[in-house]
């Protein structure tokens, strides 16, 4: 059966290693009666080693949010992916448009892509366009951001890579709109076949793509009905109640 990765991108929440264990702790409740589905918590990275320490079982996994184009070195308060790897994280995100907004062009997320693939992690790429035009520019604008951050990244990677589909549009508190099943299903088959055509692979099962933008469980139900592999949530991965009900649709798919 295949299993929908929930990927719960937490930010810089919660504030205390307390409340994080308790996050954490909801989560595996949520999860334990549940078929079919998968959750990878990125909390903050200080709290990585912690909740690593509390995990059992194989539905949960570790994420980190984000590290540093370099493996060592003198880089006051910078991470590396093998640090975070050490500390329990399997996966990473990368590109996320909050990173971006801060400085992470398209070069330097490719940096980070090759060294965190390279210390062996799993990277969820985060890719989406701030704005949707009526003549499909934005369609252009992904396959550049898609094709650019994987300059160089060669096929054996392919298996470690997922693309996170994120239109800025529809992320956060401020969010416009919201995604319909159909835009998003357009999406899903663009990017798949964006990455088809590149590692010239034969299926498109290989390559795996996550939507992530003010998902809910109110608006899950349709979207789970289209060809992506997972989400990516952020304010709600937060909240117990709402967290619960979003795998819970998501388990009975
Ligand atoms: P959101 O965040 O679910 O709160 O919109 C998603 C993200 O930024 O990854």
């Amino acid at each position: 059966m295949k299993k929908t990765l929930v990927v719960a991108n937490w930010k810089m929440n919660p504030t205390t290693l307390r409340v994080a264990k308790t996050i954490f702790s909801d989560t595996k409740k949520s999860l334990s009666k549940l078929n079919g589905v998968e959750v990878v918590i990125c909390p903050p990275s200080v709290y990585l080693s912690e909740l690593k320490r509390l995990s059992s079982g194989n539905k949960i996994s570790f994420g980190a949010q984000n590290c540093f184009n370099q493996e060592k070195g003198p880089w006051t308060g910078e991470i590396s992916p093998v640090m975070l790897m050490t500390s329990g994280a399997k996966f990473i995100i990368l590109g996320h448009s909050e990173n971006r907004r801060g400085g992470d062009n398209d070069e330097i997320v490719n940096q980070k892509i090759k060294l965190a693939l390279k210390s062996g992690l799993d990277v969820i790429l985060c890719v989406g366009e701030k704005e949707r035009d009526e003549d499909g520019h934005y369609f252009r604008f992904l396959k550049k951001q898609i094709l650019d951050d994987l300059e160089g990244i060669g096929k054996n990677y392919l298996k470690n890579i997922l693309i996170a589909y994120e239109p800025l549009w529809a992320i956060g508190v401020g969010a416009e709109k919201v995604i319909t099943d159909k835009q998003l299903q357009e999406v899903t088959i663009f990017i798949k076949k964006v990455l088809v055509d590149k590692y010239n692979v034969k299926d498109f099962k290989d390559v795996r793509i996550l939507y992530g933008g003010s998902v809910s469980y109110k608006i899950i139900d349709d979207l789970a009905e289209t060809d992506v592999d997972g989400f990516l949530v952020g304010r709600d991965s937060l909240s117990q109640e709402k967290f619960s009900k979003l795998l819970k649709v998501i388990g009975s798919k």
